[in-house]
C-alpha cells in the first residue's frame, strides 16, 4: 500500500476501500496514560511548541489503536499564540485570553501569521510524515467562528454573546476580524501542507451556536475563502462543528471534501443535507464509550450501516474523545470496525 492508496485518503475522495476507515477526534490525550506521563511538568502550550513532545504524542494512539490516520497533535490556539496573543490553555477550562478583543483596536492588532512563527510545526509534520509513511497525518486548524469566540469572550462560553453582539452589531469589524482569523488559518494549514500533512479538518467547533441565515451571511463567505485557498493542493479538506445538524449543507458548500457530523443526526440523514460529492465523516456518541462493550458494538454497527449511504464514509465519534474513556474500549472498537467492514 502507498499512502495515496490508504483506506482514509480513498473514503475522503469517495473511492472504494479495503475496510473502513476509522480514527478519533482527541485521540491523543488526557484518556491515556502514557499522555499524562509525558504531559506531567509540561504546560500544555510548551507541549505544543516541542517536536520532540508533538511527535511522540501524536504517534501514542497509532500505537495503541492502529488507527487509519493520525492527527497532528497540537491546538487550535496555537496560531494565535504564534502572532503573539497573550493567551493559556487552563487544564479543565480550554483557552483564555487576557485582553478580550472588543473593538477596532483589538482586531488589528492580529497580524499576519507567518511560516518562521511557527518553526516547530514544520519540524514536527516532516518528522511525522517519515515515520508514519504510508498512513495519514491530518493537520488541523479552528474556524474563524469559533477562534473569533475565544478571542472575544476570552475563553469557554455557553451563548457566544459578545461574539454574537460584535456579529450582529458591527459587520464591519466582524467582517475584518473573519478576514484576519482566515488568513490565520490558511497559512497555519499550508505551513502543514508543505511539511507533509495530507488531509486537514477545519475545526469551526461551537459554529453550531448559530441560525443558518447568520451562518450563510457571516461565516460561511470565510470558510468558503478557506476552502478556496486550499482547493489547489491535493490534499481532502474535512469540515467539522457541533451541533450542526441545520447547517450540515451548508458546511459542504463552503467546499469542504468531507464533512464532519456529531452524534445527533444519523449519517443517512446528513447524506441527504450534503452536497453531491462530499464523503462523510462520524458520528458515535462518545458517551457511547462508557456503556457495556454490546452496545458499543451495536451502535457502532449502525453507525457503519448508515454510513454507507454516504458517498465516503470515515468512522470517527460524533466528537472528541473524553479524558475518562477507557482506552481498551477504543482499541476494540476500532477492531470492531476494521472487522466488521473489510472486503
Ligand atoms: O488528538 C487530537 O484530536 C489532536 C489534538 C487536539 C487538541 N486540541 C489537543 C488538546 C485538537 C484537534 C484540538 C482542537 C481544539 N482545541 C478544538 C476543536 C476540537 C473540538 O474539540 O471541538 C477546540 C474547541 C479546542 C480548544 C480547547 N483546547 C479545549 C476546549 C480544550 C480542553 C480543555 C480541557 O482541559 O478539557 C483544550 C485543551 C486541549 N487541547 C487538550 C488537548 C489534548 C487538553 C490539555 C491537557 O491535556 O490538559
Amino acid at each position: 500500500m502507498t499512502l495515496h492508496d490508504s483506506p482514509f485518503l480513498r473514503a475522503c475522495r469517495r473511492l472504494p476501500v479495503s475496510h473502513t476507515p476509522v480514527w478519533f477526534m482527541r485521540q491523543a490525550g488526557r484518556s491515556l496514560p502514557e499522555y499524562r506521563r509525558v504531559r506531567a511538568d509540561v504546560p500544555m502550550l510548551d507541549a505544543c511548541a516541542r517536536p520532540d513532545m508533538i511527535v511522540e504524542i501524536t504517534l501514542q494512539p497509532v500505537r495503541r489503536y492502529d488507527v487509519d490516520a493520525a492527527i497532528y497533535f497540537s491546538d487550535i490556539v496555537v496560531p494565535l499564540k504564534a502572532i503573539g496573543v497573550d493567551l493559556d490553555i487552563k487544564t479543565g477550562v480550554g483557552p483564555v485570553v487576557a485582553d478580550p478583543i472588543r473593538d477596532a483596536e483589538g482586531v488589528k492588532r492580529l497580524r499576519a501569521l507567518e511560516p518562521d512563527d511557527v518553526p516547530f510545526v514544520t519540524e514536527a509534520v516532516g518528522e511525522l510524515a517519515r515515520e508514519l509513511g504510508d498512513r495519514p497525518l491530518i493537520g488541523f486548524a479552528g474556524g474563524p467562528f469559533t477562534l473569533a469566540s475565544y478571542l472575544i469572550e476570552g475563553g469557554p462560553s455557553k451563548n457566544h454573546e459578545r461574539t454574537k453582539a460584535l456579529m450582529y452589531g458591527e459587520p464591519e469589524l466582524w467582517a475584518d476580524l473573519m478576514h484576519r482569523l482566515s488568513a490565520i488559518t490558511v497559512e497555519f494549514l499550508r505551513v502543514q501542507i508543505a511539511a507533509g500533512a495530507s488531509a486537514v479538518q477545519l475545526f469551526d467547533s461551537w459554529v453550531g451556536a448559530l441560525s443558518a441565515e447568520d451562518y450563510r451571511a457571516s461565516v460561511l463567505p470565510h470558510t468558503s475563502w478557506i476552502f478556496d485557498q486550499l482547493g489547489g493542493l491535493d490534499v481532502p479538506r474535512i469540515h467539522f462543528g457541533v451541533g450542526t445538524g441545520e447547517l450540515l449543507g451548508l458546511l459542504s458548500e463552503a467546499g469542504a471534501d468531507v464533512v464532519g457530523v456529531d452524534w445527533r443526526v444519523p449519517l443517512d440523514r446528513a447524506a441527504q443535507r450534503v452536497q453531491p460529492g462530499t464523503a462523510l465523516q462520524g458520528n458515535l456518541d462518545p458517551a457511547t464509550l462508557f456503556a457495556p462493550w454490546e452496545v458499543v458494538a451495536r451502535r457502532a454497527a449502525d453507525v457503519l450501516s448508515r454510513g454507507a449511504a454516504a458517498e465516503g464514509h470515515v468512522f470517527n465519534l460524533g466528537h472528541g474523545v473524553l479524558p475518562t474513556t477507557d482506552p481498551d474500549v477504543l482499541a476494540r472498537l476500532t477492531e470492531f470496525v476494521h472487522t466488521e467492514t473489510a472486503r
